[in-house]
């Protein structure tokens, strides 16, 4: 029996990195085998093409050379480490996924969901995630809680304007599908974020 694929998505700093651990918990609790993984990432390739895209240099690094590499790393994540997973029986849990790149490429840097799309078939075959759960926070929580992080990688440096498209473009995907995308306001209290987000899992669990 194939596992199910779920996403974990959202702006910066909006807590994906605790939900994503109280999602893996709740799964095994319910004895399902998990696979937490992310992107850009995940596999050798894919974490040395992360360190490219997200780390600072002299010279820019062209629009479309980073839509390529995100695809190029989705590629070889999806190849050596989703796919295998999914067929053999595990559920894979992943920090971001193409609607990241709708939303940072498309909305942030305006290249054409035309041009994603091509890339997406290419690449995907006709694979999505069966549940997307967006985190969504007005733009200066997340800010803040990056930036307490320490330093800002090279999508985190962008403009306050990029983030509010990037906002603006994860809503728009979760009104075009409604039934894989399930919105969370991720700026209300942790219990109730995790309250909503169990209880979507509850339903899958039983599909
Ligand atoms: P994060 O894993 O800390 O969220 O960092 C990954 C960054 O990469 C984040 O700023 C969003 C960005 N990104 C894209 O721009 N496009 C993509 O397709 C993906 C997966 C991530």
């Amino acid at each position: 029996m194939r596992g199910k694929f779920i996403t974990l998505e959202g702006g910066e700093g909006v807590g994906k990195s605790t939900n994503l651990l109280f999602i893996k918990e709740y799964l095994e609790a319910a004895g399902k085998a998990v696979v937490v993984t992310r992107e850009p990432g995940g596999t050798e390739v894919g974490e040395e093409i992360r360190n490219v895209l997200l780390s600072h240099r002299e010279s820019s690094l062209h629009e479309s050379a980073e839509l390529l590499l995100m695809f190029a790393a989705r590629s070889q994540h999806l190849q050596e480490i989703i796919i295998p997973a999914l067929k053999g029986g595990s559920w894979v849990l992943c920090d971001r996924f193409t609607d990241a790149t709708y939303a940072y490429q498309g909305g942030g840097r305006d290249i054409s969901f035309e041009k994603i799309k091509i890339l997406e078939d290419f690449v995907q075959q006709g694979l999505k995630p069966d549940c997307t759960f967006l985190l969504d926070a007005p733009i200066e929580v997340g800010m803040q809680r990056a930036s307490k992080r320490g330093d800002l990688d090279r999508f985190e440096s962008e403009e306050q304007q990029f983030f509010l498209r990037v906002r603006a473009t994860y809503q728009k995907l979760a009104k075009l599908e409604k039934g894989r995308f399930h919105l969370v306001n991720a700026s209300q209290e942790l219990s109730l974020v995790q309250s909503e987000i169990s209880s979507i899992l509850d339903q899958l669990l039983v599909k």
